[in-house]
């Protein structure tokens, strides 16, 4: 068949790579003329997609990248892969309807078109099939099949990669959701059918909400646990060894990446919209997720204060700028808030990561070196942010003179934990 990929990031590069292995003629389509242009030459900017995978379909002619729009004439099946930010608080569907305008141009009888984009229920249906049918001329589950299948991809993680994650998959009609089931079902090992679009998109929003809300609960335990001189750790670990009724979630510096973030509000939003009422175990979970980097903060403040230092002046060191460990993915990442927070006391800021590679999320005063045993002794106070495999852990904990361990990491008399 003929696919074509709309969005080449983290969620549309696996996508398309793995359609083109599974013997499919793929068009990896996407606006960024820099993304196109590294495709095109057998880079990729996605950790989980080595450059070879990329170089061999290009070699055997499966996968194309492009920015020209022309080349998605006669496609089977297109899937959106684009982003869906949050601005100020409002869902932003800009690029959902940028991309159904232009698949709409080249849509004839019989292709499909899936959504992947994680967004509110209804989006699917209200949204984009009347810009698909007024742009094309043609009339959704009469003329084309459309559906939506949640992305699941969990950057880094290597036990649960695409093909072994089972993909939700609907259609607005039982013709559409054959034809969805039919073409994931040789991409992946499971499918999960469900009755509506409306009911896939939802899925996906309980997934990240269920996760978002957990993690605040564990952080809002930390932060009373540390009052009441307990290590909530230990105590989570103690939790955990019942075998049913209980998901281990642990604490962190905050949340981050593209999922948690922004998500959940996008449910909120559409609740208070439609509903009139606040989703409150959203907005109290934005809430104590929000603020855990203030905790941080807080925390080496208190450090600082116990040894007659004080922020202002002193060099601390950020272990880890990503949102979580093993990831380039520094999107929304709280180190930066605390790299701000840090800056804005006085500190002078620096950062390790050897996986975020470009500065485009960082604070420009935030000065990135390597975690070498010198930068590690030379700070005032280390923080480990997201504990990345690469990172020197033995070194870590012979250089530091005060470290603060936000993953639980390490022990020592110069640790303490979050
Ligand atoms: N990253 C994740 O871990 C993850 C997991 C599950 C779901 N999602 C969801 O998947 C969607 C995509 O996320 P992502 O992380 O892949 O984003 P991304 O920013 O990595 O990639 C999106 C790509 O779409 C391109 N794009 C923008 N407008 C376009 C248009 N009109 N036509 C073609 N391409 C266009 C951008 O240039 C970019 O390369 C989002 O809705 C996100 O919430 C992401």
């Amino acid at each position: 068949m003929r696919v074509v990929v709309a969005g080449q990031g983290y969620v549309g590069l696996p996508l398309a790579v793995r359609a083109a292995e599974a013997g499919h003629q793929v068009v990896g389509y996407d606006v960024d003329p820099h993304r196109v242009k590294r495709l095109a030459a057998g880079e990729s900017y996605v950790e989980d997609v080595p450059a070879a995978q990329i170089r061999a379909i290009l070699d055997s002619g499966a996968y194309t990248a492009t920015t020209d729009a022309a080349e998605l004439a006669g496609f089977d099946i297109a899937v959106i892969t684009v982003p869906t930010p949050l601005r100020d608080g409002i869902p932003d569907l800009s690029y959902i309807e940028a991309s159904a305008r232009t698949l709409g141009g080249h849509l004839r009888a019989g292709a499909t078109v899936v959504l992947e984009s994680t967004t509110y229920p209804g989006t699917t249906e209200e949204l984009m099939v009347p810009i698909l049918e007024s742009v094309s001329g043609l009339v959704a589950g009469r003329d084309f099949h459309v559906g939506f299948s949640p992305e699941r991809i969990d950057p880094g993680n290597r036990d649960w990669p695409f093909t072994r994650t089972p993909k939700v998959v609907s259609g607005i009609d039982a013709a559409s959701l054959a034809v969805v089931k039919g073409f994931y079902d040789e991409l992946v090992e499971t499918t999960v059918p469900v009755s509506s679009p409306k009911e896939a998109e939802l899925a996906k929003l309980i997934e990240n909400t269920f996760r978002h809300v957990n993690i605040a609960l564990v952080n809002e335990m930390a932060m009373f646990a540390k009052a009441l001189s307990v290590d909530v750790w230990k105590a989570i670990d103690a939790a955990a060894s019942k075998p049913f009724g209980f998901m281990r979630f642990t604490p962190g510096p905050g949340v981050g990446g593209h999922c948690l973030p922004i998500d959940p509000s996008f449910l909120s939003w559409k609740v208070e919209r439609t509903v009139g009422t606040p989703f409150r175990f959203v907005e109290l979970a934005n809430d104590i997720n929000n603020h855990m980097p203030d905790y941080v903060v807080r925390r080496l403040m208190e450090a600082f204060n116990t040894r007659s230092k004080t922020v202002n002046g002193s060099r601390i060191l950020l272990l880890g700028l990503a949102y979580k460990p093993n990831t380039s993915d520094a999107r929304e990442s709280p180190s930066t808030r605390i790299a701000e927070l840090l800056l804005g006391l006085g500190a002078e800021v620096r950062g390790a990561d050897p996986h975020v590679v470009d500065d485009i999320h960082a604070d420009a005063r935030l000065v990135r070196v390597q975690a070498t045993a010198e930068e590690i002794a030379a700070a005032d106070a280390v923080v480990l942010l997201a504990d990345h495999a690469e990172f020197d852990y033995d070194a870590i904990l012979a250089n530091a003179d005060y470290l603060l361990d936000c993953r639980n990491r390490l022990s020592g008399a110069n640790v303490e934990t979050l």
